[in-house]
C-alpha cells in the first residue's frame, strides 16, 4: 500500500538547524556505510549552509566533503537544497553560473536537487531545473510555506501545479519555520494529491512543537516522502526523530521498511557526536525547547531572536511589542513575501526601523528597496503603485527575471581564480563566495607548501601537490 519514504536530514539540515551547520565530514565518515545500510529513500547531505561552512568555519573544501560522502554511500540517493538563482549564497548569480554547479553537484556525487526560491517565483527556479534535467538528475521543487491572506491550500495546489508543468518530478512542502499545523497539512496534501500527480514530500521544523503531529496528518493524508533526523540530532529546531516515526507506522499501511535496530546502531554513533556538542556548547539547550512563539506570532523562531537582539542594539527592548504588530504590516506593504532567509531579515529589520525611528518607511534599508524595486522576483501580491512611489521615488521597478540583467560570469571569474585552481569546481566555490574562497585557497596553497616540505625533509622524492 502506501509504503511512506524517509528522507534522513542528519547529515544537512538538523546540524545545520542545532549546531550552526559545523558538523565536520571527519565527523561524518564512520556512519557513513551504516546510514547507507537503513534503506532511506534519500540522505540530505549537502547544499544549503554547509557549503559556506565548510569554507568559512570548517577549512574543508565542500566538493571533496561530497566525493567522500559519495564514496562511502554506494546505494542511497544523496540529496542537496539548491536555492534556486541564488545557489547556495545570498545573491543573484548569472545562469551560466547556475547551470555549472549544477552539472558538477551531479558530476559529484547529487542525484536529488532540491529547489526553491524565497518568494515561491517560478522564473527563479527555471535554470536550475532546465539545468537538473538536462544533467538527468532528479529535480524537487520545494515552495516556501507561509500563511497570509494570498497563501492557502489552493494557492499552493495551484503553485504545484504550475512546478510540475515545469519539469518537477516531485514537490516539497517546505515548512522552514514549523508553522504548518497538522489539520492544514492534511488538507495541503490532500489538495497537493489532487493537483498534481508526482510524489510529494514534507520537509518541516519541530520548533513550535507540532511536527510530528503533522508529520502524523500528513502521512495519513498521502503525502509519499517524509523528512526526520536520527533521534540525537532530532527536534528542537530540528526535524520529528526518525525512530518514533519508523515504530509508530510499523505494521500500518505506511510502514516505512525501516529496521529499527539499523537505526540504533546509527542512533548511537551521533549520540555521542551530540554529547560532544552539548559539552563544547556547539548545541545549545535553548535551540531544543519548544518555542511557542512561532505559532503565536507567525515569525520563524530565528527572526524573533533576531529582533529581540536589533532591540536590545538599540535600547529599545521596550517596543518589542510595536515591532511584532509591526512586521504583518511591513510583509503586507511588500507584497506577503514568505519569511524565509533573506526575506525574513529584510522585512525584520524595516519594522525595526518603522518603529524606533518614530515614522514608518522615514529610514528604508538598501534591501527593503531592494525587494520594492523587484530585485529578488515578483512578490506574491503586486506592491501597491503608491507605496512603489513612496519608497523607490522615481526610480523605475524592474519587472523582468532579475537575473536577466546578469551578464554571463563564469569566464571572467575563471580568470581572476587562475593563481588558486587546483580543480575545475573552484571557480564555483569562487563565483559563490569570493572572499571567503580567497581565503580558503590562500590557506590550502600553504598547507601543500607545508606538506612539500615535511615530504622534502624526509627525502621522500615525490611531491604530491
Ligand atoms: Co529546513
Amino acid at each position: 500500500m502506501a509504503k511512506v519514504k524517509i528522507t534522513e536530514t542528519v547529515l544537512r539540515d538538523s546540524h545545520q538547524s542545532l549546531a550552526a551547520t559545523r558538523m565536520t565530514t571527519a565527523e561524518m565518515i564512520p556512519i557513513l556505510e551504516a546510514l547507507d545500510d537503513v534503506g532511506y529513500h534519500a540522505l540530505e547531505a549537502w547544499g544549503g549552509a554547509t557549503f559556506d561552512s565548510c569554507l568559512r568555519f570548517l577549512n574543508e573544501d565542500p566538493w571533496e566533503r561530497l566525493r567522500t560522502i559519495r564514496a562511502h554511500v554506494k546505494n542511497t540517493k544523496l540529496q542537496m537544497l539548491f536555492r534556486g538563482q541564488n545557489i547556495l549564497g545570498y545573491r543573484h548569480y548569472a545562469d551560466d553560473v547556475v547551470e555549472y554547479f549544477v552539472q558538477k553537484s551531479i558530476a559529484n556525487g547529487i542525484d536529488i536537487i532540491r529547489i526553491f526560491d524565497a518568494l515561491n517565483d517560478p522564473r527563479n527556479l527555471k535554470t536550475a531545473i532546465n539545468a537538473t534535467k538536462k544533467e538527468g538528475g532528479h529535480v524537487q521543487v520545494a515552495f516556501s510555506y507561509t500563511t497570509s491572506p494570498v497563501h492557502n491550500n489552493d494557492y499552493f495546489a495551484k503553485l504545484a501545479k504550475d512546478m510540475e508543468s515545469m519539469g518537477a518530478d516531485s514537490i516539497c512542502i517546505k515548512d522552514m519555520s514549523g508553522l504548518l499545523l497538522p489539520y492544514d497539512a492534511y488538507d495541503l496534501v490532500k489538495k497537493l494529491k489532487a493537483s498534481v500527480k508526482v510524489p510529494i514530500e514534507l520537509h518541516t521544523h519541530y520548533t513550535a512543537g507540532v511536527a510530528s503531529m503533522t508529520t502524523m496528518k500528513a502521512i495519513e493524508a498521502g503525502v509519499d516522502i517524509i523528512d526526520t533526523a536520527i533521534s540525537p540530532f532530532a527536534m528542537g529546531t530540528s526535524q520529528p526523530a526518525t525512530e518514533p516515526i519508523v515504530a509508530a507506522l510499523a505494521g500500518t499501511e505506511f510502514d516505512t521498511g525501516l529496521d529499527l535496530e539499523k537505526l540504533n546502531v546509527v542512533s548511537k554513533y551521533f549520540d555521542t557526536i551530540r554529547e560532544k556538542y552539548l559539552e563544547s556548547g556547539l548545541i545549545n539547550p535553548k535551540v531544543l525547547k519548544v518555542d511557542v512563539n512561532a505559532l503565536r506570532y507567525q515569525v520563524p523562531g530565528g527572526m524573533l531572536s533576531n529582533l529581540v537582539s536589533q532591540l536590545k542594539q538599540a535600547g529599545k527592548l521596550d517596543q518589542l511589542d510595536e515591532v511584532l504588530a509591526e512586521v504583518p504590516r511591513v510583509r503586507a506593504d511588500a507584497g506577503y513575501p514568505p519569511l524565509v532567509t533573506p526575506t525574513s531579515q529584510i522585512v525584520g529589520t524595516q519594522a525595526v526601523f518603522n518603529v524606533i525611528s518614530g515614522e514608518r518607511y522615514k529610514i528604508v534599508t538598501k534591501e527593503f528597496k531592494g525587494i520594492v524595486h523587484g530585485d529578488y522576483g515578483t512578490t506574491p501580491v503586486p506592491i501597491a503603485d503608491a507605496f512603489k512611489k513612496q519608497i523607490l521615488g522615481n526610480e523605475k521597478p524592474i519587472t523582468c527575471r532579475p537575473a536577466d540583467n546578469i551578464k554571463p560570469e563564469l569566464s571572467s571569474l575563471r580568470e581572476k581564480v587562475k593563481p588558486y585552481m587546483e580543480q575545475e569546481e573552484d571557480v564555483l566555490t569562487y563565483a559563490l563566495f569570493e572572499q571567503v574562497a580567497t581565503k580558503f585557497f590562500e590557506d590550502r596553497k600553504a598547507r601543500l607548501y607545508e606538506l612539500d616540505g615535511a615530504n622534502a625533509d624526509k627525502d621522500l622524492g615525490v611531491h604530491s601537490v
